[in-house]
């Protein structure tokens, strides 16, 4: 048996054309939805994402600005343009890309972030208003797994959900996505006892956590949804996931690929995200 691969492509590429008909609108009005990432110092893989992001916004006709800051910027002068941004009425949604270096406490600069403008999804007030069930930006990592997820033919009410890794970013939201779709979730660490109890019984398993091919076929379900968010560089020198791919599609009902999986679904949902915090400066009270 194998599985049916989730291509993230394919699945972007819907998303992208079903956001076409937004986007005229918000322009025959004289808007053209604005993103502006800020990197702070010079970590290779957060170049990538951040020139990535940037060439996805040119392509589909959106404004993006990079900021690029050096590696001793302080903490306040990043909140000092972080303000900025979020008195420009130019600026829809802003991004600081994590990882920050060492000096910078993550939590203050994202608190910084007018929540109309947080596209991440990461401030305590959207982060919050997920867990109430009353989502307004979702983080786009978590977001995308949604859409990858709709895509199979798995009912997510009623199904065993397991999340391998507790991060802001993913873990969590991802976690709380589920629940509130319906399914029952377990999150797992790296210190979980007898891990594979758990994935075995998982319908539905998103895996998390850094660890190149921590998740072997023997740990999975027969027919389950196998969602690989992890991006490493294996012993090969290649790109891996956190899933062994070759013996996971061998069990698995449908699996993400790395790379070609979720990677572009982060993305696309934050081109979502974006166009959504456009709209709402439409929107009069
Ligand atoms: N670093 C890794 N993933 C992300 C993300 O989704 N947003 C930001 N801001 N930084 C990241």
């Amino acid at each position: 048996m194998n599985a049916q691969i989730l291509s993230g492509p394919a699945i972007a590429e819907e998303i992208k054309n079903e956001l076409q008909p937004r986007i005229e609108a918000l322009k025959a009005k004289g808007i053209i939805p604005s993103l502006t990432v800020i990197l702070v110092g010079d970590d290779p893989a957060s170049q990538v994402y951040v020139n990535n992001k940037h060439n996805t916004f040119i392509k589909m006709g959106l404004s993006s600005q990079v900021e690029r800051f050096p590696s001793d910027l302080s903490e306040k002068a990043l909140c000092q343009r972080i303000q900025a941004l979020n008195q420009d009425p130019s600026v829809h949604g802003i991004l600081v890309q994590l990882p920050l270096p060492k000096h910078i406490n993550p939590q203050k600069v994202i608190a910084t972030i007018d929540p109309n403008k947080d596209v991440d999804g990461f401030h305590v007030a959207n982060a919050g208003a997920l867990m109430i069930g009353q989502p307004k930006f979702i983080p786009c990592t978590p977001y995308g797994i949604m859409k990858m997820i709709e895509k199979t033919n798995v009912t997510v009410r009623g199904a065993e959900a397991v999340v391998i890794g507790a991060s802001n970013i993913v873990g969590k939201p991802i976690a709380l996505l589920l629940q509130a779709a319906g399914a029952t979730v377990t999150i797992c660490n790296s210190k979980t006892k007898d891990l594979a109890a758990h994935t075995k019984r998982a319908d539905i398993l998103v895996v998390a956590v850094g660890k190149p091919k921590m998740i072997t076929g023997d740990m999975i379900k027969p027919n389950s949804v196998v969602i690989d968010v992890g991006i490493n560089r294996g012993e090969d020198g290649k790109l891996c996931g956190d899933v062994d791919e070759e013996t996971a599609k061998e069990v698995a009902g449908y699996i993400t690929p790395v790379p070609g999986g979720v990677g572009v679904m982060t993305i696309t949902m934050l081109l979502v995200n974006t166009i959504e915090a456009a709209e709402k400066t439409l929107t009069t009270f």
